[in-house]
């Protein structure tokens, strides 16, 4: 039997069950954080000590958190749908949860990569979870955070259009859908599929075809599990 593709596209909301807090809702991280200090190109070449030690931050956090009951709902779906999943999320819950196709849009907090032109990535080991000023790739280059800035190009953006262009059901789960071009993948998804959106608050400007679960991530998801397998 050919299984039907299940496309889902990932934000920050998919992982709040867990204990990372969002981006944008009240008490985001962005109301913490100026984005210009810690996630821009420009943010590196003023002070690269504060942007690692943010990254170090974030990536230190990974070990204090499990995959809540979304993530392994998703997980799950692998036994009736090729699942794909697309993340904005630089966590590795997903991967933790079981899922087994996941592209990384924003990159992964447990890479790392050179500041040298060639961008060699790295794995970071858990025995050294930091990345500090002189930590250098093999060739001698500064490591920094393997991670997609604001004002950078996004990779991975025309290989996620094709995976949400073969889509036989789109599924959005916890993002803004306010940072592009993430937030566009939605219109590469052919006319007429079903698309799922879970979201505990109203996201502006949907589509008409568009079913809201207006739930958490773990709730959304068993109510969208149930819908999923009843057709
Ligand atoms: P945002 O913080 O912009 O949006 C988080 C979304 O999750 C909002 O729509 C919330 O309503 C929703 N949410 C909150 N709690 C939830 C829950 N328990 N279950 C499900 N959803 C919940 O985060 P993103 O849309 O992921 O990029 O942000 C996109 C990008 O902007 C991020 O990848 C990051 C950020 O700046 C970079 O750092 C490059």
């Amino acid at each position: 039997m050919v299984m039907k593709k299940l496309v889902v596209l990932t934000g920050a909301g998919m992982s709040a069950e867990s204990g990372i807090g969002t981006f944008r809702d009240a008490g985001g991280l962005w109301e913490k954080y100026k984005i210009d200090d810690v996630a821009t190109p420009n943010a590196w070449h003023r002070n690269p000590g504060l942007v690692l030690d943010f990254y170090n931050q974030r990536r230190k956090q990974l070990f204090t958190v499990e995959p809540n009951a979304g993530h392994l709902v998703l997980a799950e779906l692998e036994k009736h749908f090729e699942v794909q999943i697309i993340t904005q999320n630089v966590d590795n819950l997903h991967e933790r949860a079981g899922s087994t196709n996941i592209l990384h849009l924003h990159g992964e907090l447990m890479k790392v990569r050179s500041t040298n032109v060639s961008a060699e990535v790295f794995d970071i080991l858990p025995d050294k979870l930091e990345i500090n000023i002189g930590d250098n790739c093999p060739k001698g280059f500064q490591l920094r955070p393997h991670i997609v800035w604001f004002g950078e190009a996004v990779p991975e953006i025309e290989k996620a259009e094709h995976l949400t262009a073969e889509a036989d059901v789109l599924v959005i789960i916890g993002t803004s859908l306010q940072v592009y071009p993430a937030a566009g993948l939605i219109h590469n998804a052919k006319p007429n599929i079903p698309i799922f959106l879970i979201d505990p608050h109203e996201i502006a400007n949907l589509p008409a075809n568009v079913s809201v679960i207006q739930k958490g991530a773990s709730e959304g998801m068993k109510e969208l599990k149930k819908i999923l397998l009843k057709n």
